[in-house]
């Protein structure tokens, strides 16, 4: 028996004597043709390079300038996916994850190369960064693209399939055909578009569209490209960091602040609103943002919850998921998209700034 094997043994055995002690979730929900399906995606963003340096970031030092340590993410990401073969992560930015990896014990890189293969740990983007679209040359965007994939065939034998520009301000044309379609992406999706589109697409359910970026490629370098409703982060309330201020599940009967029909309800209404502009009975929920699964257990214990009550109450659908897993739901539904050409630009920053840092 192999040592991962063993981990596996002692995680299942360790989940059988639970049993009868404490609660199981059920996480293992796939996708339900008849209902509205909430995928939940969750994911850190991790700016290489911001407020702080790269270094600082990584190592998680001077965090009176912003907490944030992206070694912490990573190394608390393993046991949290390995606790349950459901749970899902995307991970994206390669500066941060190759530093991470050459850290590694050869143990923990076999288990994390499990991970991947299983389809727990997706890689997505895969570039160096995740860069800007409105100052770059595009031989930087295509140079650090390359750079970070390269590692990932070398290394993990894949190559992203998706393209998750939900930073930048604005979005080129460029990124639809070149960065996108070319690369070989079956779908982008980003947050920040002006306003005023916003609203617009909103109403007419045309945040997701087929993204048409070149004039003389036309529809053979077209991309599926969809806009969040708002911005990366999840709905208002659900939010589970540590020291976040979102209501927890709280699901033992016995205790005062027993919560669950509560958040089941708010939970289904957001779902609702949610499906109210959007096409087809798919919804994401971006679960994360910036620096965030510093300790990913509590993202993961909560939405563990989530899944086994709202799936309980049966009025939606709630799964862990991947922007690959939604992208493929969508192509699957053989619906028709509104046809985009041209860019997202200008992005009006002051607006949305107002709403990420409220
Ligand atoms: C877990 O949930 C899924 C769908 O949400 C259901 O099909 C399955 O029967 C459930 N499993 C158990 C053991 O309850
Ligand atoms: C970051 O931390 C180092 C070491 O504590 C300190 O010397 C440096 O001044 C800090 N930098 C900033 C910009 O605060
Ligand atoms: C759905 O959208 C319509 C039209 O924009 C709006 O009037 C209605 O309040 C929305 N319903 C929900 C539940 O968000």
């Amino acid at each position: 028996m192999g040592i991962v094997e063993l981990i596996s043994v002692v995680v299942l055995l360790g989940g059988l004597c639970a049993e009868s002690k404490y609660m199981v979730y059920n996480t293992s929900a796939g996708i339900d043709a008849g209902k509205i399906n909430v995928h939940l995606v969750p994911h850190t963003h991790d700016d290489v390079g911001w407020l702080k340096t790269v270094d600082q970031y990584y190592v998680g030092s001077n965090n009176s300038i912003q907490g944030a340590c992206v070694q912490n993410v990573l190394d608390s990401l393993v046991p949290a996916l390995l606790a349950d073969k459901n749970r899902k992560f995307i991970y994206v930015e390669q500066t941060f994850f190759q530093r991470w990896w050459r850290d590694q014990s050869e143990l923990t890189q076999t288990i994390v190369k499990k991970l991947v293969s299983s389809g727990q740990l997706e890689f997505i983007n895969g570039g160096m960064c995740m860069h800007d679209e409105a100052v770059p040359h595009y031989i930087d965007m295509i140079d650090q693209t390359t750079l970070g994939h390269r590692f990932l065939k070398e290394e993990f034998g894949v190559t992203p399939r998706i393209g998750w520009q939900i930073d930048p301000f604005g979005h080129s044309a460029v990124q639809a055909y070149l960065l996108g379609a070319e690369v070989g992406f079956d779908s982008v999706f980003f947050a920040r578009i002006d306003y005023q589109d916003r609203i617009k697409r909103k109403k007419e359910k045309s945040l997701e569209v087929i993204w048409r970026g070149s004039k003389s490629l036309g529809s053979s370098a077209q991309i599926f490209a969809g806009a969040f409703p708002e911005h990366y982060e999840p709905p208002p309330g659900f939010y589970f960091e540590v020291n976040a201020d979102s209501p927890v599940v709280q699901d033992n009967v016995d205790l005062f602040d027993y919560n669950v029909q509560d958040r089941v309800n708010d939970f289904v209404a957001a779902a609702i609103a949610q499906a109210n502009i959007t096409r087809t009975n798919h919804i994401m929920w971006t679960m994360g943002t910036d620096f965030k699964y510093q300790y990913a257990h509590t993202w993961f214990r909560n939405m563990d919850k989530l899944i086994h009550y709202v799936n309980k109450d049966g009025r939606v659908n709630a799964l862990y998921s991947t922007p690959s897993i939604y992208t493929d739901a969508k192509y699957a539904t053989s619906k028709s998209w509104p046809l985009k050409i041209d860019d997202y630009f200008p992005s009006c920053k002051c607006l949305l700034d107002r709403i990420l840092y409220k």
